[in-house]
């Protein structure tokens, strides 16, 4: 049975490779952090399977800022393979506290080598999670392995570190550690900050009347949004490659902030009409088509056993998105596409789920959630 390290076990990524990984035979050791209040809403259903806790799946208390903390877990653990997917990941925030970002997102990296190195692990193998951030004012379209980097962030210039101490441990000592570039990959347990699903949770509260409008940042950003369970599988592949290596995975496809918002809007049979421009600009209920609303309804009842309807008060003429430039970032990444056939040609890796799909899932499952439960 191979053991492997999984850094970030309770964000969105986690949680899909945890269950990808059990799914494989693996003993997983995850490291979480100390927190206030409950913070493994997304292993939970893991977490309480007593056949898998304490079994299959080990928690350890641990975080990226404390050093003897990471030499301890690999001198007890001696993990095959080690995912490191923990970071303060939030772009926007990063503006905010640069320090500690780079702390964990950058300084957290070497640590770890570090602590491989320390600890004399001399056959493990390490994922970094680097990202299509390093592109940042994109010099080539679209983005590969080959891109040079411009990164527009703290958070972006945080994890250039960290791909860059990837490389060179790589180099200077040998390790199996390889950087895996990913585009953006959403789920319906994206966190909740993030654009997507913010989008297609304030659309399904909108939608049963629990709140009336939906206030964004940047329409007109690029991004390509891939289906995280698929770039998960991805990090496994690319720890199975025969040498270490560095790759791209992305849908090669990119849509805008505010495609994503029509689209979303569209699922629920409500068609956006924009009005003005900038910061005043605003997105009005053209149509709705009732009949799909009915349908969405008594389809979740039977299916969901849905207890809330829409709200009657979805009028054409409403106005359901305004622009708060608080949201704006001091320095904006706006075109992000990315060209994964490396990772198709020596891995067998390409993404399966397209945009339409992908706003279809996001937007059903938060359905599902807002009218079940009322909140
Ligand atoms: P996420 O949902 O924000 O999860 C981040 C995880 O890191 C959480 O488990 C968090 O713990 C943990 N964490 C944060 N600071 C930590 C620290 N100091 N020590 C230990 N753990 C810490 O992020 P994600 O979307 O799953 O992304 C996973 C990784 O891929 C991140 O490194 C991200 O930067 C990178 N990435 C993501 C994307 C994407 O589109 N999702 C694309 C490219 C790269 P808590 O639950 O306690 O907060
Ligand atoms: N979060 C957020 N909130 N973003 C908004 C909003 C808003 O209200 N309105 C517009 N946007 C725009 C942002 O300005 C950005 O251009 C785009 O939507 C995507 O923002 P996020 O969803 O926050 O993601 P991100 O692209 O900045 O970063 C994510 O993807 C990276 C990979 O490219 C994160 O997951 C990073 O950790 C990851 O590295």
């Amino acid at each position: 049975m191979k053991k492997a390290i999984i850094t970030g076990i309770t964000g969105q990524d986690g949680s899909y490779l945890t269950e990808i990984l059990l799914e494989k035979g693996y003993e997983i050791h995850g490291i979480i952090r100390r927190s206030s209040s409950f913070n493994t809403g997304r292993i939970d259903h893991l977490y309480s399977d007593k056949s898998i806790l304490n079994k299959k799946l080990f928690l350890h208390y641990g975080d990226l800022v404390d050093t003897s903390n990471l030499n301890r877990l690999l001198e007890k653990i001696e993990p095959d393979e080690i995912y490191n997917l923990a970071a303060q990941s939030h772009v926007k925030v990063s503006f905010e506290i640069p320090d500690y970002t780079a702390q964990v997102d950058a300084l957290g990296t070497l640590r770890f080598l570090d602590a491989i190195r320390e600890v004399g692990l001399k056959q493990v193998k390490f994922y970094q999670a680097s990202t299509s951030e390093l592109y940042g004012k994109v010099q080539e379209i679209p983005q590969s392995e080959k891109t040079p980097f411009y990164p527009r962030s703290p958070y972006a210039v945080s994890k250039l570190y960290g791909y860059w101490i990837i490389v060179n441990y790589r180099e200077a000592y040998n390790i199996f550690a390889c950087n895996g570039i990913l585009f953006n990959h959403e789920s319906p347990r994206r966190g909740e900050t993030f654009v997507t699903r913010k989008i297609t949770r304030a659309v399904s509260r909108i939608a049963a009347g629990l709140q009336s409008n939906l206030s964004l940042g940047n329409l007109d950003a690029k991004r390509d949004w891939g289906f995280a369970p698929e770039y998960c599988e991805g990090m496994w592949k690319i720890l199975q490659h025969d040498k270490a290596d560095d790759f791209v995975l992305a849908t090669g496809e990119t849509h805008t902030v505010r495609e994503f918002t029509e689209l979303t809007f569209k699922e629920i049979g409500i068609e956006l009409d924009w009005a003005e421009k900038e910061e005043k600009e605003r997105g009005i209920i053209k149509t709705i088509n009732l009949e799909k609303a009915k349908e969405l309804i008594d389809f979740g009842r039977k299916s969901s056993g849905y207890k809330f309807g829409f709200s009657e008060n979805l009028k054409p003429g409403s106005t359901v998105v305004t622009v708060d430039p608080n949201y704006y970032r001091p320095t904006e990444v706006e075109l992000l596409i990315g060209n994964a056939s490396k990772a198709e040609k020596v891995l067998g890796w390409k993404a399966q789920t397209k945009f339409e799909k992908l706003v279809n899932l996001m937007i059903k499952s938060d359905l599902d959630k807002v009218l079940q439960r009322g909140y």
